[in-house]
């Protein structure tokens, strides 16, 4: 029962991963979603599993315990997990194509050796960047850095840190020279154990297995030698590596949208009401055609920046692009899906109202002007919300056309 789009120029490798990430979701994590999500936590056996899966170091190298395997393997994976659990599938997201990344791009060849094998076998990493006081201003930090000898001390804090309440490893951004702005941000690696104050979680809408704390740094000492990518580099590899994270998120909205669609098509062909079944109603199959236009637009959006970015070409715009849209897509399809099921769609027993509250992370606003609903598209809260998204697609149209 599942539309699978047209898309089909994957790897006979690819594919493979496509069908075990399958079998790993319904067999590890279907089963646990409904009560990871009534009680705010990530159980420990779908961590455990999405490790000895191979999902924890899809791009690493074989030499540092990883799968080796492509970009688009690891977006396959994160839009796969998101059809069972966008929870799961923004983990295995934000370990990947942030942490992981981090270190494979711009770490050395001994802290590729150090790290990346760890993050490959068993410790979970977070990406700490947005504060309480910069969200999209993410470049107006706060957090501090300071030499002393061989390491140096951090105090400030971090708020809204996906996978923060099980991570081993934290990737911070501190501003080692504020004279400089945001070119004083630079990228450091600690562990737990240096002493990370990690606050409680937040209780959220939606994606709730997933954590979500604030992180404190009371003199935190990191060893000098925990630099990734060079002082006052923090800056660019922040939002180099957000730019390949936005279609890592675009994969999730996608997975997410369409594990909606999956659950409540089937239903409208076996529920009957006036003496047929509902989905076959023309005010419905349009809807649901409409709806998989959607899917499809999401799906060639996302995997054609995925390939742009595989294969060393300029993608920023089309990630930006893809976010934005696959956020949209995600939001409508799945409070479709509500309504499409009726009363049974409403509650909880079907699933399908949880995919909707996990699309509000990446959220639309309304606003009711004179009682007519202006509809906003600039919600989209995580990894740059849906304006920022605007903005990059903006200044590159500026670019090519001024
Ligand atoms: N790609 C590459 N470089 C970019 C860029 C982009 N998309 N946007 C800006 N830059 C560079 C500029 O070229 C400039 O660098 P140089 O001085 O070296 O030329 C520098 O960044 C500053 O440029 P601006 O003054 O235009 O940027 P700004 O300060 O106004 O905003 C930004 C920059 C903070 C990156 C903002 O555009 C942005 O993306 N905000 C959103 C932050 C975000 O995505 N946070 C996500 C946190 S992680 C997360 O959320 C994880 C999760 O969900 C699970
Ligand atoms: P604000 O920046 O205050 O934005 C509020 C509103 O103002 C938005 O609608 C926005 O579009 C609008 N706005 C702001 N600036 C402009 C502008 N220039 N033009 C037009 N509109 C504008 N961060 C991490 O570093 N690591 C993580 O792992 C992480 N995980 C997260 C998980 C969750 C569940 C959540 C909710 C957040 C997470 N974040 C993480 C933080 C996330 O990236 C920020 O919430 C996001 O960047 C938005 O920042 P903000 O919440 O401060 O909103």
């Amino acid at each position: 029962n599942e539309f699978v789009g047209s898309l089909d120029n994957f790897t006979d490798e690819e594919k493979m991963l496509r069908e075990a990430v399958q079998r790993f979701a319904a067999d590890v994590v279907a089963p646990k979603v409904r009560e990871m999500d009534e009680n705010e936590n990530m159980d420990p056996a779908v961590i455990k599993g999405l490790f000895d899966q191979g999902l924890m170091g899809i791009e690493t190298s074989a030499e540092h315990g990883g799968a080796e395997s492509s970009f688009t393997s690891a977006i396959i994976a994160i839009e796969e997990l998101a059809k069972i659990d966008p929870s799961v599938s923004v983990m295995c997201d934000v370990h990947n194509t942030l942490v992981n990344t981090i270190f494979r791009a711009y770490g050395t060849k001994e802290q590729q050796a150090k790290w990346l094998p760890q993050l490959a076998e068993s410790k979970l990493g977070s990406f700490c960047l947005s504060e309480p006081v910069s969200g999209s201003d993410a470049f107006a930090l706060q957090t501090r850095a300071k030499k002393d000898g061989d390491h140096w001390i951090i105090n400030g804090s971090k708020m809204w840190i996906t996978n923060s309440h099980e991570a081993e490893i934290f990737l911070i951004f501190a501003n080692i020279d504020p004279s400089k702005g945001y070119k004083g941000i630079t990228c450091f690696v600690a562990t737990k154990d240096m002493g990370i104050e990690i606050m409680k979680k937040e209780q959220k809408l939606g994606i709730r297995a997933s954590s979500t704390c604030t992180l404190n740094f009371d003199n935190l000492r990191v060893p000098a030698e925990n630099v990734i990518g060079g002082e006052g580099q923090g800056y660019k590899i922040a939002i180099q590596i957000l730019n390949e994270g936005r279609i890592g998120i675009a994969a999730q909205m996608l997975g997410l949208a369409q594990g909606a669609f999956d659950k409540a098509v089937p239903y409208t062909y076996q529920r009957q009401q006036f003496g047929q079944p509902i989905g076959t109603f023309q005010g419905m199959a349009f809807q649901i055609a409409q709806a998989a236009i959607e899917l499809e637009s999401a799906r060639l959006l996302t995997y054609n920046a995925a390939r742009l970015k595989e294969e060393g070409k300029p993608f920023t715009k089309e990630a930006a692009m893809a976010k934005y849209w696959a956020s949209q897509v995600a939001q409508r399809v799945s409070g479709s899906a509500i309504e499409w099921a009726g009363g049974v769609g409403f509650t909880r027993e079907t699933g399908i109202e949880k995919f909707w509250r996990d699309s509000k992370i990446v959220g639309d606003f309304y606003i009711a002007l004179e009682l007519q609903l202006i509809y906003l598209s600039q919600g989209a809260i995580y990894e740059g919300t849906s304006n920022i998204q605007l903005q990059t697609i903006a200044k590159f149209i500026q670019k090519e056309y001024s």
